[in-house]
């Protein structure tokens, strides 16, 4: 059967914890993972409530405003330059290293692949130009054309709709248990990207189709 597949990118395609090493020469060792771990929360956060609020904006501006919150959370000046720095790093984060081979082989066996993002067309393509890992997707697929953010079930209604999918053909594959569970609840198959085993599933009683510790996994299991 050939499905299309949707792959999230933050954390599931790109690992936004390439950004930790700038982040310890900017903030010392000892706060920089939980700074880290407060962006990225806060990121995520912020798009939640902005979708609640019916109040859209770039997904940047998401990222911007969490990175100011982290660094007054955490009483560290950045300096204008470093700032920069650190958000030019966001956009030029690598793949985790099963990507390639991952999305290889599912590209081989004939599915369709999408990367499905809250990031802008532009920021995710330029992002999976420089991973080196665009080209094996048919499209990049942006939350911004509906001006709502995951998990709605807008932006899974506005992916079926722009890729000429249907639900029963259609897997979400994320590392992310909202992501996930958005689209299990929307009516898709769903595909959790376990890559951490202290991660923990969120207990709403809502399962993925299929869990898996890396993308190389998934093609056999299709
Ligand atoms: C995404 O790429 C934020 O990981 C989430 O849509």
């Amino acid at each position: 059967m050939r499905y299309t597949l949707a792959f999230d990118v933050y954390g599931t395609l790109i690992n936004t914890e390439a950004v930790l090493t700038s982040i310890e020469k900017l903030v010392g060792n000892v706060i920089a993972a939980p700074f880290m771990d407060t962006w990225r929360d806060k990121q995520l956060e912020y798009s939640f409530r902005r979708g609640l609020m019916d109040a859209y904006t770039d997904f940047s501006v998401c990222t911007s405003n969490a990175l100011d919150y982290a660094c007054i959370k955490f009483n560290t000046n950045l300096s204008p330059d470093q700032r920069e720095m650190l958000l030019n790093e966001y956009k030029t984060l690598p793949a985790f290293s099963d990507v390639t081979k991952g999305l290889e082989a599912l590209k081989s066996a004939g599915h369709r692949l999408f990367a499905f993002s809250n990031g802008s067309k532009a920021s995710v393509t330029t992002l999976l130009t420089t991973a080196n890992i665009l080209h094996y997707f048919e499209d990049v697929v942006s939350v911004e054309h509906v001006k709502m953010f995951k998990p709605s079930p807008i932006v899974y209604n506005y992916l079926l709709k722009t890729t000429t999918s249907e639900k029963s053909k259609t897997y979400l594959i994320s590392s992310n248990n909202f992501d996930v569970i958005g689209a299990t609840v929307f009516g898709m198959h769903s595909v959790w990207v376990k890559r951490s085993k202290e991660a923990i599933f969120d207990p709403w009683g809502v399962e993925p189709t299929i869990v898996i510790p890396k993308i190389t996994d998934l093609a056999k299991k299709l």
